[in-house]
């Protein structure tokens, strides 16, 4: 099937909105470390950029997860594809996350991650669906809040394609 991607959110206004997302962070967390927590592959970018504009001291790590089931669905199965290098326990964490959709994944990683006591616990996503969610998250920081599209660029795929876009687009099918 063919498709298009429709601009959503240009560069320009992540950009701008990841740099205020810095700040607002920085001055949150002032005075302590963050541990960054990526959620791959989705939110490198996303965590790369954030990351850069946090003026506090932050170390990262990285958790791989997968949800068993169509590509565009999420089945709330989550299987632990990788693991974090280090431990949690006593540290700041912020989870950054693309986008929460049904809520499943973020639910069921953030009840893993509070199980391994850290001193505490954020989740930050770039992109919320709210109309989409099944399971309560409670998200800290957001980017913006969208519409229930599917949405790609900035980290986001649609069949593992367009991650690299500088922007965030809707898939349109012809
Ligand atoms: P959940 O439904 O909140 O568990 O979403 C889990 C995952 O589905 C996200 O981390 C994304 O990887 C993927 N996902 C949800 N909505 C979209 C979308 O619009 N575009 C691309 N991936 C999505
Ligand atoms: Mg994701």
């Amino acid at each position: 099937m063919a498709e298009h991607i429709q601009v959503l959110k240009s560069e320009e206004e992540v950009d701008a909105r990841i740099k205020q997302m810095g700040e607002q962070i920085s001055r949150d967390y002032a005075g302590r470390e963050i541990h960054m927590i990526c959620v791959l592959k989705g939110g490198s970018f996303f965590m790369c950029e954030l990351a850069k504009r946090i003026t506090v001291p932050v170390t990262i790590d990285f958790m791989s997860v997968s949800s068993y089931g169509s590509d565009t669905k999420s089945s709330g199965v989550v299987k632990i594809v990788k693991d974090l290098d280090e431990s949690i326990q006593g540290k700041d964490v912020l989870v950054v996350e693309d986008i929460v959709d049904s809520g499943r994944t973020l639910s069921y990683l953030m009840e893993m991650l509070r199980d391994r006591n850290p001193k505490s616990l954020h989740l930050c996503t770039l992109l919320d669906k709210p109309d989409r969610r099944v399971v309560n998250v409670n998200v800290d920081y957001t980017g913006f809040q969208i519409p229930d599209a599917f949405v790609v660029g900035y980290g986001l795929d649609y069949d593992q394609k367009y991650r690299n876009l500088p922007y965030i687009g809707v898939v349109e099918f012809d």
